[in-house]
């Protein structure tokens, strides 16, 4: 069985979860629940990140040790999986025991070797530029602009201060060929393209030696042999994709699913992950993943979404107001996956009464209640099809073809488009038909005609539902279609649906239109 290894950037254990958080895991979610259904062998990992100065720096502003204080808030980003139903395989806290052991014995075997131009990989010196705790990154003197208040701040706004320390480096210098020639052998490693052409320019810029860790401070992973010192938190963070798989463990069984196919980061982290990721791999003789997608940023009503500017959006409030799978269907369908995208009420009510209410859900509603009104609330048998019945039900299966495509490119937004062009077909298909004439006309061709719905209705449902697991969950059981075939082996007509099977009772309108209350 084919595997697909999927993550997601371990998030940082300094804040309550948002909206950027609940994006970037559904994307992998989506994605993990399509290659199972697809029969693939899934491996789906999530996790937060707890070391480093500025994890340590809210515990103290907290007064708590920092233990007690990433146990807390790391469980508050399994509570927004739980929340959002994700379906993640494996939850990696970089404090676990298995990932310390993991990040030292990767950081000895990046010692052990060598570099490309014959030297030691890691050297100690001393460190005295700038630092970010922000973002937990170090910035050359030339990347640094002036703030509102005269201070020094980093391109991403971050304010930056000065450190001076001994130092372990990486010579990251020396890997910048090997970098060119992996992307070049590798062109679907960075996607999108436009994010793909910034890292290649950014590498052939030159690349400086790497800082890999502290001394100021002590909430990290000790360096092997020379405890003054701390690993870089990126280092350590960037390591939970090998723990996670068994990474030190000669013989674990979970090794299998190295490289990853899939790291899915925001654009801000692509850095990380697409330059000094494959370079530690490298060092390490370990594979470099197969690719890394950059997604975009959200906005909030046409503003950047910051704490201090009090426009934070909780994803905890938007799945209790609108419901999980219409905010689910809204972040993937409004935005085409890498672009930037902006958050609206407005937006969102416009997907949930258009897409899902009118178009998705009135289909369901009006194809199974009549087939509960007059096929006495059982599945009808098929008769003959016509030509156009077999084309409308097969075309439907056959985008499996042109999705998997699409998954593969993490186009979620067209794959979304794609299958809301049968829905739409599906609701025409209903209108010509119109069944409710044939009742009286040719009860036998009314049956095909719902027999042929149901069909359609099943097919759309399963290629939708690793995007809106729960709502297809209420179809399936609607229409009793058996939980052993809700895989795409039962894509096509008649490999689902038996003649004659009951309905689960009265069908209930699977996506309500929303209404506002009244002042709200
Ligand atoms: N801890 C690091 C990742 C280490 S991975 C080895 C980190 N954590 S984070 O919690 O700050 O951010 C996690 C993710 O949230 C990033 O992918 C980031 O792009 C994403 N987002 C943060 N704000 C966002 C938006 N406003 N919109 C979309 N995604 C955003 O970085």
């Amino acid at each position: 069985m084919s595997r697909y290894y999927v993550t997601t950037p371990i998030y940082y254990v300094n804040d309550a979860p948002h909206i950027g958080h609940a994006y970037t895991t559904l994307a992998c979610d989506v994605l993990a629940r399509f290659m199972r259904l697809d029969g693939r062998d899934v491996r789906f990992l999530t996790g937060t990140d707890e070391h480093g100065q500025k994890v340590e720096k809210a515990a103290a502003k907290k007064g708590v040790d920092p233990q007690a204080f990433t146990d807390e808030i790391s469980q508050n980003f399994r509570h927004l999986a739980d929340a959002m139903n994700f379906s993640y395989d494996d939850f990696i806290r970089t404090t676990e025991p298995r990932h310390i052991a993991s990040c030292q014995a990767i950081w000895k075997a990046i010692a052990k070797g060598q570099s490309p131009e014959g030297r030691e990989n890691i050297y100690l010196e001393k460190y005295a530029g700038w630092y970010a705790v922000r973002d937990e990154a170090f910035y050359t003197e030339a990347e640094l602009q002036e703030g509102p208040r005269g201070q020094k701040l980093a391109p991403t706004g971050a304010e930056v201060e000065w450190v001076e320390e001994p130092s372990y480096f990486f010579r990251l210098s020396d890997w910048q060929d090997s970098l060119l020639k992996f992307y070049q052998d590798n062109p679907d490693f960075i996607a999108p393209t436009s994010r793909r052409n910034e890292v290649i320019s950014f590498v052939e810029g030159g690349l400086n030696d790497l800082s890999i860790s502290r001394t100021t401070f002590n909430w990290g992973v000790p360096v092997p042999d020379d405890e003054e010192h701390i690993m870089y938190v990126w280092l350590d963070a960037l390591a939970n994709y090998i723990t996670a798989v068994g990474h030190p463990n000669d013989g674990n069984a979970l090794w299998k699913y190295w490289p990853a196919d899939l790291h899915m980061v925001g654009k801000d982290i692509l850095r990380f992950h697409a330059v000094y990721w494959p370079a530690f791999l490298m060092a390490a003789g370990i594979k470099p993943p197969k690719r890394v997608f950059a997604h975009g940023w959200w906005t909030n009503e046409g503003q950047k979404i910051s704490k201090s500017l009090g426009n934070v959006i909780d994803p905890f409030e938007l799945v209790d107001r609108y419901g999980l799978d219409p905010f689910r269907y809204f972040l993937l369908r409004q935005v085409p996956f890498g672009n930037d995208g902006d958050f609206s009420h407005q937006a969102i009510v416009h997907r949930l009464n258009g897409d899902l209410a009118n178009d998705f859900g009135n289909l369901c509603q009006r194809v199974l209640s009549m087939i509960f009104r007059n096929c006495d609330g059982k599945i009808p048998p098929s008769h003959e099809f016509s030509e156009d019945d077999i084309a409308f039900v097969d075309g439907i299966a056959a985008s499996i073809e042109e999705l998997r495509k699409l998954m593969e490119e993490q186009s979620f937004h067209q794959a979304l488009e794609l299958i809301w062009r049968h829905v739409g077909n599906a609701n025409r298909y209903v209108d010509e038909q119109a069944p409710w004439e044939l009742r009286k006309s040719d009860p036998v061709r009314m049956e095909t005609v719902l027999y042929t719905l149901a069909e359609a209705i099943r097919n759309l449902a399963l290629l939708t539902s690793p995007f809106m697991p729960d709502a297809m969950t209420r179809i399936f059981d609607q229409m009793s279609v058996a939980a052993t075939k809700r895989t795409f082996t039962h894509l096509g007509r008649t490999h689902g649906l038996a003649e004659g099977t009951a309905l689960a009772g009265k069908p209930q309108p699977v996506f309500p239109r929303f209404v506002e209350e009244e002042g709200a």
